[in-house]
């Protein structure tokens, strides 16, 4: 399977071949989801809530995503891996974006992604002319969770929709190489689809987007709460997790482990 580019992602849109994405943090899971073909993998500022428990994803910094950047770079070779900017990282000056988006490449990412429409026009100009690529991303954008008022569907509005599609009319025009669509209707997302030549990837988007991107830790069931309606589960890695430890703890306590296989013994030949 050949290296993805940000070319390539542009190439399955027009053969209409699906573009597999989810996000990863660290070495281990990179390496798995690299090896079985995943085309895209985004260390996302979804860190803040998966890694380390916080409850929004402002509070998540570029020390912190720097370094689960260096962590998954480690472990992709095929994919095309993209690092989420964190809030504050890119709207503050194109200039601070530029020298931020640089620490990402310098990680190990090949592209950036930045949240927003319109407001970030001019910092997705800057970065794209300095051969940066960018992933722009609309819809529900989490790091705005509070002007939003809640991580509800977005684009309800027929005045919204229509904001929504000049957004990513404008992120395409400012060289974006593919865009994500969060949380709106999925008439909505195959509208804008349609519209635009560079790739959409959904999230909570329907299935008329151009590929699929979901947070890892939900869809693998890593948290008993119920996942969003998004979400669909494809283990109980919880589960999983609690048996092979309670297991282990039994075999701790009763005096199973180690056993003879598991143990060292004087000129045994190891
Ligand atoms: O932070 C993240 O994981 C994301 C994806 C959900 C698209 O932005």
């Amino acid at each position: 399977m050949s290296k993805v580019t940000t070319l390539k992602l542009g190439k399955m849109k027009e053969s209409g071949e699906r573009i597999v994405a989810l996000t990863a943090y660290d070495y281990p899971t990179a390496l798995v989801l690299d090896g079985v073909g995943v085309d895209l993998i985004l260390v996302g500022d979804s860190a803040a809530n998966v890694v380390y428990g916080m409850k929004t994803t402002l509070t998540i910094g570029m020390e912190e995503m720097l370094y689960h950047t260096r962590a998954v770079a480690a472990g992709v070779k095929r994919a095309l891996l993209i690092a989420d900017m964190p809030f504050l990282s890119y709207q503050v000056s194109a200039g601070e974006a530029v020298a931020n988006a640089g620490l990402f490449l310098k990680a190990g990412a090949e592209a950036v992604k930045i949240e927003g429409g319109r407001p970030v026009k001019e910092v997705v100009t800057r970065l794209v002319e300095l051969g940066i690529p960018v992933m722009g991303h609309l819809g529900l954008t989490p790091q705005s969770v509070h002007r939003l008022g809640g991580y509800r569907l977005q684009a309800q509005t027929a005045a919204d929709q229509e904001k929504l599609l000049a957004d990513a009319r404008l992120l395409e025009e400012a060289g974006c190489f593919s865009l994500v669509l969060e949380k709106i209707p999925a008439e909505v997302a195959t509208r804008v689809t349609k519209e635009l030549t560079i790739p959409t990837i959904g999230i909570g988007a329907g299935p008329g987007c151009d590929g699929q991107i979901l947070v890892l830790h939900d869809m693998l069931g890593m948290f008993d709460n119920p996942p969003f309606k998004f979400v669909k589960r494809y283990a109980d890695i919880a589960k999983a997790i609690r048996q092979a430890v309670r297991a282990y703890a039994d075999d701790v306590r009763s005096g199973r482990f180690p056993d003879d296989q598991h143990s060292f013994h004087i000129d045994a030949g190891h």
